[in-house]
């Protein structure tokens, strides 16, 4: 089976600091994988990478079979893959409906886009309940919430989250990753990139260890969390320090 989305030989650079080297990895249609790693593992910029927010140096990425590989982001939105970036962007000054209305102007059809955001209102309660408030007044968890809504508008088969339980508390990360695991049972496919390797361990089919550019360790989660390589490949050296 082709995968949904196949990296291999991955290198991306900044200037002299190589942060990515020779990152394989793959994603089938309907798991849930993740990526753990330290600080500056060089985990947002594979995600940048299958998004075409930065340029590769090297390697290949397909997506449904197809070459991606520096393509702009317009065009990886069209084809399906939707990118959730760190911080929870809000437009603080909208409000909730008027942020869901953003994530659905790559949709021409207008009546199906207000339809879908009927339809979201009732995956996420909350949203509905506060549609009339400025985002900006949300908590960190509901704007968590609001921001994966607004990227699911696009209709992706891939969703792609940059650290979505950073800073909220163990209470509110069991809720977003309870809307994770109810996405994935409507058959979203999810790349979640985590320093909560914790989390997503529990939350992934498979996971994948990343430390200073490299991976340095992948399975099945459930032998993951076992595995005393683990703790090494998550901490081990590199040259981060
Ligand atoms: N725009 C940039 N310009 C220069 N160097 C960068 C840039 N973005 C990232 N880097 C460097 O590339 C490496 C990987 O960074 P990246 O942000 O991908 O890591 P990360 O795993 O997402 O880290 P964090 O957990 O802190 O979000 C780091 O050494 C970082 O300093
Ligand atoms: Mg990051």
């Amino acid at each position: 089976m082709t995968p949904l989305l196949d990296i291999r030989d991955l290198a991306v650079r900044y200037g002299r600091i190589t942060a990515l080297d020779g990152v394989g990895l793959h994603v089938d249609a309907g798991e849930v994988v993740a990526i753990v790693g330290p600080n500056g593992a060089g985990k947002t910029t594979l995600l940048s990478a299958v998004a075409g927010i930065v340029r590769p140096v090297a390697g290949s990425i397909a997506f449904r079979g197809e070459p991606i590989l520096g393509q702009p982001l317009e065009r990886t939105v069209r084809r399906g893959i939707a990118l959730v970036p760190e911080g929870r962007r809000v437009f603080g000054g909208l409000t909730v409906e008027e942020n869901l209305r953003v994530g659905a102007v790559i949709r021409r059809d207008r009546a199906a886009a207000a339809a879908e955001i009927a339809r979201f209102m009732e995956i996420f309660p909350i949203l509905h309940e506060r549609r009339n408030e400025p985002a900006g007044r949300l908590s960190g968890g509901e704007q968590q919430m609001l921001v994966i809504a607004r990227a699911m508008l696009s209709d992706p088969a891939l969703l792609m989250l940059d650290e979505p339980s950073l800073g909220l508390a163990p209470k509110v990360t069991d809720q977003v990753y309870a809307l994770v695991a109810d996405l994935r049972a409507r058959g979203v496919t999810v790349l979640v990139v985590e320093q909560n390797a914790d989390r997503a361990l529990r939350a992934a089919d498979r996971t994948y260890v990343l430390n200073a550019g490299r991976v340095r360790l992948a399975g099945p989660s459930a032998a993951l969390r076992d595995d005393p390589a683990f703790e090494a490949a998550y901490f081990g050296m590199g040259d981060a320090a």
